[in-house]
């Protein structure tokens, strides 16, 4: 079990996939074009949101490998996609030598790499080049959550959610905030071409069960961070959550990242 269940990631998939970036994605379709039968291998998978976002839009011919270490959401994964060009593979990512690159052409994730280290993103990066094998991540959490209607402990209540996600997350110290400006320049070391672009989430009345989910998600990280006293946080829950129902919106900052070998 990775903490991640099923219920959060299909409530946050069809945000993720109206986020993802445009741009960015039309660039890998056409690099992706340019390869006879791709296989991409998707990285921290759960139920399979990238694959359904992406493989649409990618060669009919691309051969898929999911990989995730949560056996319950790759069951998932299976259930919901079953395709025969898709295989599923259960490895823990913290140790890489699980991981076999043997004719992989692209490798993908989502709301992924902000959990990792940067040693572990510098390792992946390196392991990658060996293949001169390109990488798509999308969705990494960049640190800005705003709210239309503002509260006096927004500042304080972010600040401490984001020091939360530098936590350990299985990885050592997460990147948090800070995953796709490290990858960037990671993989710009290696020689990559490498391209960031805006994937925030302007979520509105009409996502009010995401931003209520992300609202409870965010009370025991900034407990257990922060100085605030239950009373606050209370306070600060009540408001957000009445703002919301009344149709107040939420942005939550993401960055989507590709790195193409040259
Ligand atoms: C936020 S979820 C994102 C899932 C999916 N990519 C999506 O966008 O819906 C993070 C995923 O990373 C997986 N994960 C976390 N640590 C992992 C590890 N050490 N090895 C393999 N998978 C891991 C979790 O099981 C979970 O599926």
């Amino acid at each position: 079990m990775s903490g991640f269940d099923t219920g959060w990631l299909a409530l946050r998939e069809p945000a993720d996939k109206a986020a993802r970036n445009e741009l960015l994605l039309a660039e890998l379709a056409s690099y992706l074009e340019g390869l006879e039968a791709p296989t991409i291998m998707d990285i921290g998978c759960g139920t399979g949101s990238t694959y359904r976002s992406l493989s649409g839009r990618f060669p009919v011919n691309a051969y898929w490998q999911l990989v995730d270490y949560d056996q319950l959401l790759l069951a998932e994964a299976e259930r919901l996609i079953g395709s025969a060009a898709v295989s599923y593979h259960r490895k823990d990512l913290t140790d890489l030598s699980t991981l076999t690159l043997e004719g992989v052409s692209l490798m993908t994730a989502s709301a992924f790499f902000d959990l990792c280290s940067g040693a572990f993103c510098e390792d992946l990066a390196e392991y990658l080049s060996t293949k001169r094998i390109g990488l798509y991540t999308a969705l990494n959490y960049d640190g800005r959550i705003s709210w239309s209607d503002p509260h006096e402990l927004d500042l304080e209540i972010v600040g401490a959610f984001n020091r939360h996600q530098r936590g350990d997350k299985g990885f050592g110290v997460a990147l948090g905030p800070q995953a796709a400006a490290h990858l960037e320049g990671a993989f710009t070391c290696l020689g990559y071409r490498t391209k960031t672009a805006d994937s925030t989430w302007h979520l509105d009345l009409s996502h009010a069960a995401l931003q209520e989910a992300f609202l409870r998600g965010m009370v025991s990280p900034v407990a257990e961070v922060s100085d605030l006293n239950q009373d606050q946080l209370s306070t600060w829950f009540d408001f957000r959550l009445a703002k919301l129902h009344a149709g107040g919106r939420l942005d939550v900052g993401h960055i989507d990242l590709l790195a193409l070998p040259l």
